[in-house]
């Protein structure tokens, strides 16, 4: 048996409660590994109620002291958060030469280059393979293997709370707010769903595949994000008789040294491979020059899964496995221009509420046509408000300045009501 490693973990929610299984597990059925021992564990609450029996765990409530404790090799993040405690513990625990392990990709994505750098000039590990996608090793396959590659695309569901409530929704089970109750009550929403239902959660996830896909700096602030609130069960039914479902798409692309990282809720052909990735499950599809498709699909969150990715970066690290914190050394990380998205072009889906009268369409086809948006099909249904009708519009693709600029004229019109309605396709998936 070779040497003992001293772990110390900050936080016991969902992923240490999930880690500490999996560790217990792993000290069972392992036989000639190191030895690991958990030194302390910081918690806010001693007395809150858990799932697991604490009698025997070596709690403390000083979180900091985790990160100058000498006992203590490895500490494991598991706080949550960009800024305050999260922030300082990891901080001091890479600047005293110990590894670390987070799940926390707000941290990451907010700090990972400061982070990173420390790490890197101190030559330990940064690792975070429960941050993206819980239980898909992801980070290690586009940190470690699929970069090589030279990825052009990596596309994918990445935020399980989103894709639950939207597959709800497809399926007839009410409207956003019924269906976001029901999520919460039945665990696959939090109380405070913000960052997952405005999409920040994902950004943080793309920000981060971003940057170790190519090579280049974390920048959340570039990342483009729209949330899945102004969705409604009207969508799903139009998006399914033109052939589409509705998905919170995060996407981060290179083409000629130019970067997407976006964000935003999508048509996806309802024979894709992602509009098949149903309720609280992520999928991230990783296309690259060598191999050309690859797609992980699985669990992205929950006790099980994070604390088998935290316990998979632990193993890493004991095997003395060392990657740098964004797949390249900061020397190699090229900073290369991230994309607007009113520069990107897209086909969209249009959805404008008018009144039912001669001519409107000839009005709203001027306002597109004067941008040379040229239509590729078109719609019109009953509204729920008399004499009005929901004309539905699929474009061919165009820039989005443009569509921003027509639907300005369009909602201009006095037969139209104000809210016009749209959303990016994505064809090619
Ligand atoms: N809240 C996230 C989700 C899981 O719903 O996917 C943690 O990243």
């Amino acid at each position: 048996m070779s040497k003992t490693y001293g772990v110390g973990i900050a936080g016991l929610g969902t992923v240490g409660s999930g880690f500490l299984k999996q560790l217990k597990n792993f000290k069972t059925h392992s036989q000639k590994t190191a030895n690991i021992n958990v030194i302390k564990i910081a918690v806010k609450n001693l007395r809150k109620k858990r799932s697991l029996s604490v009698k025997s765990l070596p709690l403390t409530t000083d979180t900091m002291s985790l990160a100058t404790n000498d006992n203590i090799d490895i500490l494991i993040e598991l706080i949550g958060g960009s800024k305050g405690i999260a922030y300082k513990v990891v901080k001091k625990a890479l600047q005293n030469n110990k590894h670390v392990i987070t799940a926390n990709k707000a941290l990451l994505a907010v700090h990972g280059n400061e982070l990173s750098k420390i790490a890197e000039q101190n030559n330990v590990c940064l690792n975070y393979e429960a941050a993206i996608a819980g239980g898909i090793p992801i980070v290690k396959a586009v940190r470690e293997n699929l970069r090589l590659n030279k990825i052009n695309k990596i596309y994918g569901i990445l935020n399980g709370t989103c894709n639950y409530i939207l597959t709800k929704m497809e399926n007839n089970a009410g409207d956003f707010k019924n269906v976001l109750n029901d999520a919460q009550k039945k665990g696959f929403a939090e109380l405070d769903p913000t960052f997952d239902i405005q999409g920040i959660d994902a950004a943080h996830k793309i920000t981060l595949l971003s940057s170790i896909a190519f090579d280049i700096p974390v920048n959340f602030k570039a990342t483009f994000i729209e949330g899945i609130t102004k969705i409604d069960k009207y969508d799903f039914v139009f998006a399914k008789e033109l052939g589409y479902s509705i998905k919170l798409l995060s996407v981060a692309s290179k083409k000629l040294s130019k970067i997407e990282q976006r964000v935003h809720p999508c048509f996806v052909k309802l024979k894709s491979d992602i509009a098949k990735v149903s309720n609280e499950i992520n999928a991230v599809v990783v296309n690259d020059l060598v191999i050309g498709k690859n797609i992980f699909e699985g669990p992205g969150a929950g006790a099980g899964p994070t604390g088998a990715s935290v316990m998979s970066d632990l193993m890493d690290i004991i095997r003395g496995t060392y990657n740098y914190p964004l797949g390249v050394s900061m020397k190699k990380r090229k900073k290369l221009k991230i994309q607007k998205i009113d520069d990107l072009s897209f086909p969209y889906y249009l959805r404008i509420t008018a009144k039912d009268k001669a001519g409107v369409m000839a009005k709203i086809s001027k306002a597109l046509s004067k941008r040379k948006i040229s239509i590729e099909s078109i719609i019109q249904k009953p509204s729920k408000r008399s004499n009005f009708a929901e004309i539905i519009l699929i474009t061919h693709t165009v820039k989005e300045s443009s569509l921003l600029s027509s639907i300005k004229q369009i909602k201009r019109l006095p037969e139209v009501s104000s809210s016009v309605k749209f959303i990016r396709i994505e064809d090619s998936l």
